[in-house]
């Protein structure tokens, strides 16, 4: 396995040979989830990079920035057992040197959900997604479910700015109680970790009452509310029933609806998702 920090090293590794490259950008503290898109990734591709990088411009404040879990002798353990060929590890200064001053505004879909409550966090994401697909140039590159808006944002991103990658989106992977892996888990404590399970289970509860028959959205999301808040630590930032496509919200749900939520947990805030009236898993753009 190689560990690269320059883009051009990384560039002249990968293209030494002509084979079609299949990429997965992290930020490390690798779990579960991420590993999945690995496994996926090492199915479909004969070279696999995988980067690992905490993207500053995505974050509310600097402090979160700098509490974000790091463990990079663990991660490149992970990878090389995994038989990840390449992984790329810049510093911040090789991403965003001295006079860096480019942004990707990625328009309406970045400003809903997750972008209403966190401003700026779709442009850093819009903006780091597009240097990193433009350095590393894959066949294929891996996205998990669980970051619902972000797949919509670089599937706009890549169809827009004429990228060329297949954006293939991989399911969420849960651990035995459902709550979905996620670097932001290593936060919880075990109170927490338990009642955060509320996420999952509001989002089996959506489902059920979809496929018993309700379309009426509001009293989907109120039962949602009502079973959120009886973990009384639970701090909800919204409940989302919107159409997959586009996120706008629905009153009533004739059409592949993206259920969404994001719930405070002391420290940690956490997200999940699920998609009813459609197929779900492994879809490509
Ligand atoms: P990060 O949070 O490290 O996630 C990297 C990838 O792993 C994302 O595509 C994310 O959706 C996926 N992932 C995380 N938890 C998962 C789970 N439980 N099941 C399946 N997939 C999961 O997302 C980012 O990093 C950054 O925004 C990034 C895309 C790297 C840009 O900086």
């Amino acid at each position: 396995m190689r560990v690269i920090t320059s883009i051009k090293g990384v560039r002249d590794e990968i293209y030494k040979s002509d084979d079609p490259v299949g990429f997965i950008p992290t930020m490390g503290a690798l779990h579960d989830g991420h590993m999945a898109l690995v496994s996926r990734a090492l199915l479909e591709n004969a070279t696999v990079v995988v980067s690992i990088f905490i993207n500053p411009n995505q974050f509310d404040s600097n402090g979160d920035f700098e509490d974000y879990p790091r463990d990079n002798v663990s991660d490149l353990g992970k990878l090389k057992k995994a038989g990840v060929g390449i992984v790329f590890t810049p510093e911040v200064e090789e991403m965003y040197p001295n006079g860096f001053d480019t942004y990707v505004d990625i328009g309406k879909i970045g400003n809903l959900l997750e972008g209403k409550s966190r401003r700026e966090h779709f442009k850093g994401v819009s903006t780091i997604l597009c240097k990193l697909l433009a350095t590393i140039r894959p066949k294929r590159a891996y996205f998990g479910q669980k970051d619902a808006q972000q797949c919509l944002v670089v599937k706009q991103l890549n169809r827009d700015l004429d990228l060329g990658t297949e954006i293939v989106v991989v399911s969420t992977v849960r651990d035995s109680n459902g709550l979905a892996f996620s670097s932001r888990n290593a936060y919880l404590g075990n109170d927490e970790k338990r009642a955060a399970s509320v996420l999952y289970r509001s989002l089996v509860l959506a489902s059920d009452l979809w496929r018993q028959g309700e379309r009426d959205a509001k009293k989907i999301r109120n039962r949602m509310r009502d079973l959120v808040n009886t973990e009384s630590i639970a701090l909800i930032d919204y409940i989302s029933i919107a159409d997959a496509d586009n996120l706008q919200e629905l009153d009533f749900i004739d059409r592949r609806a993206l259920v969404s939520l994001a719930v405070q947990f002391g420290k940690s805030r956490l997200i999940d998702n699920v998609i009813i009236g459609g197929l779900v898993e492994n879809t490509r753009n």
